[in-house]
């Protein structure tokens, strides 16, 4: 595992380290610490977090689109290919959706399909946040009665808790 970066150490990185140690905090979106690595020096890890938060926030409703379509489904094809990035596969392996049974795995491949053909984008929750896979199952089935413009602003919402859990990963938040 690598070493949690302290602020000191966070504050120090050139550019090019910045982007490359926060590439996928944003599944798949290195934008995100492009755009964020200029609001450096950060006073607090809070502050590089709401830093991210704002930055997702104030992106355009096509781009918010598109970092939804990004994220694979959960327990997708992807994931059954091993092609999941290794944040991804981690969060996965939190939650045990890599151990679920038949049934259960059954249930999640029609709610996500559901669920996509619907809003034309994944079903993204926070699972580490959800923590079991039948809160994640009672999300998708809640949420799915939810208009567009509302599952655009939660799925943004569940990115933004997504990657204030993998930007702690990364630093040394004690
Ligand atoms: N929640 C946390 N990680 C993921 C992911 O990779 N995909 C989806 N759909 N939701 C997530």
């Amino acid at each position: 595992m690598q070493t949690k970066l302290s602020l000191e150490q966070l504050n120090a990185l050139t550019s090019a380290e910045f982007h490359k140690v926060f590439e996928n905090v944003v599944e798949s979106w290195p934008e995100a610490a492009i755009f964020c690595s200029a609001m450096t020096p950060f006073k607090s890890f809070d502050s590089m977090i709401t830093t991210f938060d704002n930055y997702l926030h104030r992106l355009s409703r096509e781009n918010k689109l598109r970092i939804l379509r990004i994220h694979p489904d959960l327990a997708g094809k992807l994931f059954v290919e091993n092609k999941l990035t290794a944040d991804s596969s981690y969060e996965h392996c939190c939650v045990g959706l890599d151990k679920l049974s038949p049934d259960d795995q059954n249930q999640l491949t029609i709610m996500n399909k559901r669920y996509k053909d619907k809003f034309g984008f994944p079903f993204v929750i926070c699972v580490r946040e959800a923590s079991k896979f039948e809160a994640i199952l009672k999300g998708i089935t809640e949420r799915i009665n939810n208009s567009p413009d509302m599952e655009l602003e939660i799925g943004i919402n569940e990115v933004k808790k997504i990657c204030r859990l993998r930007i702690l990963q990364l630093v040394n938040n004690l």
